[in-house]
């Protein structure tokens, strides 16, 4: 029997599980001149904000062993640009397209997902990792009450699938995740980048103009395997892997710990096709998973099966 490489994620049905992560791709143009777009499951563009914003000053990334500290700032050309100039392309490239959406209040988020509405995408990925300009500069990811007042809102202006993509930065990751569900999320992307810093020893000061970036790669991946082992052990709801997806077996092992799906970030600045390479790897080993499977069905969530530790997890030593 054939294998069908399609993923339900609720309302949410892509062609395969492997999407470009939010902001690693841009809107999709430059990194199509090395992959086929149309293979991967879909996009999640860059954030898009109902105004251009400018981002923060250069330098915006580090280099670490591990990974990448970035601090762009979400510079992005805004809503009407993303409508006119960036959704045609992709729409005529076929591939299922998942905006990040962005804002500084509740009402600029509420903004893009009204401006969304009959856009046909497929569905909207909530970046809750933005300051709130109206409750002090406080991240509406970090605050429970905060991202269910902006998921809400969003729920009320679109109707198309939506996933909420966590900090993990939060002081309590699971009460934003059940928070936000309550609030009508379809579903939740996890996750956003690690709060880190670098000291450059020539200058005797922070690399970052913003002293803090946000952590990807490699690093994180273990950590982020953590929450979505957690997320889906709590909640049993569709669930968008990202952080540091290097090779199919770091997709894999996202997918056997909850994940329906997952996106490749950092990887594509080191090799822009990687994606394409990872889709083929999963295939092959979806379709080789014991047992003669015919979809990915069977392995979303399986490495929780036979375990019973319930409660917090802790660290060694
Ligand atoms: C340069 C850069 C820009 C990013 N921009 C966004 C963004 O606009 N919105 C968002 O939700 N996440 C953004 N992210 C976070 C990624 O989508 C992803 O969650 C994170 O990098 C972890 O995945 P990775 O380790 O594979 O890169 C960005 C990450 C990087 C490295």
């Amino acid at each position: 029997m054939s294998f069908d490489p399609s993923v339900q994620l609720g309302p949410l049905k892509l062609p395969n599980p492997v999407l470009l992560a939010s902001g690693t791709a841009g809107y999709g143009k430059e990194i199509s001149r090395y992959l086929d777009l149309s293979r991967l499951g879909g996009i999640m563009v860059k954030g898009v904000a109902p105004e251009p914003w400018l981002g923060n000053p250069q330098p915006r990334t580090v280099e670490t062993p591990g990974g990448l500290i970035n601090s762009i700032g979400l510079e992005n050309p805004g809503l009407k640009h993303f409508l006119e100039e960036d959704l045609p392309f992709l729409k005529e490239v076929g591939i299922p397209v998942i905006v990040n959406v962005i804002g500084h209040t509740v009402e600029e988020y509420a903004r893009v997902a009204r401006g969304l509405r009959d856009s046909g995408v497929a569905a909207l990925e909530l970046n809750i990792s933005c300051p709130n300009i109206e409750e002090g500069g406080i991240h509406f990811g970090h605050d429970p009450r905060q991202a269910a007042e902006v998921t809400r809102a969003v729920r009320e202006e679109n109707g198309a699938p939506l996933f909420v993509k966590l900090s993990p930065n939060a002081p309590d990751v699971l009460k934003v995740a059940e928070a936000v569900l309550k609030a009508g999320a379809d579903g939740l992307s996890a996750m956003n980048t690690y709060v880190a810093m670098a000291v450059d020893v020539w200058q005797e000061k922070p690399v970052l103009p913003g002293i803090t970036g946000g952590l990807s790669g490699p690093a994180i991946k273990p950590l982020v395997m953590r929450w979505v082992w957690e997320l889906y052990r709590e909640f049993s709801v569709p669930i968008i892997a990202m952080g540091g997806i290097t090779r199919f077996e770091d997709a894999a092992e996202y997918m056997l710990a909850g994940a329906s799906a997952v996106a490749v970030g950092t990887a594509s600045f080191i090799n822009p096709s990687i994606a394409e390479e990872i889709l083929e790897g999963l295939l092959r080993w979806g379709a080789s998973r014991q047992g003669g499977q015919t979809s990915f069905q069977s392995a979303i969530g399986a490495a929780h099966k036979g375990v019973k530790r319930k409660g917090p997890l802790y660290g060694g030593a």
